[in-house]
């Protein structure tokens, strides 16, 4: 009946299925982005399991969330995102709804957009996360993109950036990663941040700030300063944040959508767009990753716990990351590697090519993604070494 061809496999998931498929004992996946710990496991982080716990005993029922989801989610995720008592809170220009995952969060936006900007032009930056065309492909959006990434000095292509925002035209929407960016791990610094700003400003863009990974880099309030800039501007922004990677709840699909404005009024005729273009999405979100951040975030002691928890992944990835860097600069003396020790986050922007990334593949059963992308969180005291050994020997 549908004369279709073959969809081309997500470059990131499809590439999780192949790991799966593959028998190699000593198989190393370093695709997607997922957090393992040093014996290659993704944790249940116990403050869930403890929030978990609770919920079980007081649970009462099943029964429909409403459209924006746990109540005391969007609270916390607002004093996540501005602090506790911050000005946008106390004036009510924030209003924020569950969505499910990150993911979710971003095709909201962008229906959303379509209902308040359906002429903007929406920018993503060279390179971005692969998913952030198609999502905003898919909901109809025109994209275009900014450059970003500097492959010779593998650093932040600042003159490109600048000269890219001139051409961004009145109305148009930035896409912008609030920290640890995804895939080069190149953030933007705070020259970029403030030319962003005045832009935004001179030219009414709306910007979006893609938030997936706040906690990550150096901590909760560090990693929201780019984001602050914008704030402190005055600007009205979106914030799509993810709960996916900092709670280690990958499967249980929970993010949030924020949706900042010049006054109170102003936010809640937009959040009633937004929850509008949630109704006719996925109606409204399911409970349970929800429950478990807002149980976390409401309790002292869960907090503080998880704050713990999330600091051990991120020394792990940073401990990780020096690892690989000094394997492969004591393998191979010809390139400096020190590149990696500046990236941020989870990711690393190897240079890997497409070739070298599949002879990784197919002769050492390393996964991964095919722009070179490496997962450093996937690394770990034991795959250390036999990693640097294949890379050394593809380059
Ligand atoms: C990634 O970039 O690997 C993660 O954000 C997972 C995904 O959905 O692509």
């Amino acid at each position: 009946m549908f004369q279709l061809d073959l969809a081309p496999a997500d470059p990131i998931l499809g590439l999780t299925e192949t790991y799966k498929a593959d028998a190699h004992p000593d198989k190393i996946n370093l695709g997607v982005g997922v957090y393992q710990d040093a014996t290659g496991k993704t944790p249940i982080l116990k403050a869930v399991t403890q929030a978990e716990e609770r919920l079980l005993e007081t649970e009462t029922g099943k029964s429909y969330l409403p459209i924006p989801g746990v109540a005391e989610l969007a609270t916390h995720t607002q004093e996540l995102l501005f602090g506790a008592g911050h000005t946008i809170i106390k004036e009510g220009r924030a209003k924020t709804a569950q969505t499910p995952g990150g993911t979710g969060a971003l095709r909201v936006a962008a229906d959303f957009l379509l209902r308040a900007a359906p002429q903007a032009t929406v920018w993503i930056s060279n390179p971005s996360w692969a998913n952030h065309q198609a999502i905003f492909e898919a909901a109809g959006h025109r994209i275009e993109d900014y450059r970003y990434y500097d492959k010779v000095s593998q650093g932040l292509d600042g003159e490109g950036l600048m000269a890219d925002l001139e051409r961004v035209s009145e109305g148009d929407v930035l896409i912008i990663h609030g920290c640890c960016h995804n895939p080069s791990g190149i953030d933007l610094d705070q020259t970029a941040w403030e030319a962003i700003a005045a832009q935004a400003r001179a030219k009414n863009l709306i910007c979006l700030v893609d938030f997936a990974y706040q906690g990550f880099d150096e901590g909760l309030e560090e990693d929201r300063a780019g984001l602050h800039v914008l704030l402190n501007a005055g600007l009205a922004v979106l914030v799509t944040s993810s709960y996916s990677k900092n709670f280690s709840l990958y499967s249980e699909r929970i993010g949030a959508i924020t949706v900042v404005e010049e006054t109170a009024d102003d936010a809640i005729k937009a959040f009633s767009h937004i929850q509008a273009a949630i109704r006719a999405i996925y109606s409204s979100p399911p409970a349970h990753g929800g429950k478990i951040v807002a149980t976390i975030l409401g309790d002292t002691s869960m907090r503080a716990l998880w704050i713990q928890e999330l600091a051990d992944m991120r020394t792990r990835i940073k401990e990780m990351r020096q690892a690989f860097a000094h394997g492969m600069a004591a393998r191979q003396q010809a390139i400096d590697f020190d590149f990696i020790n500046h990236q941020k986050g989870m990711f690393s922007f190897s240079g890997l090519t497409q070739e070298q990334v599949l002879k990784l593949r197919a002769d050492n059963h390393i996964y991964i993604v095919g722009s070179g992308r490496i997962n450093i969180a996937g690394i770990t005291p034991t795959n250390v070494d036999p990693l640097c050994d294949a890379i050394a020997r593809v380059i």
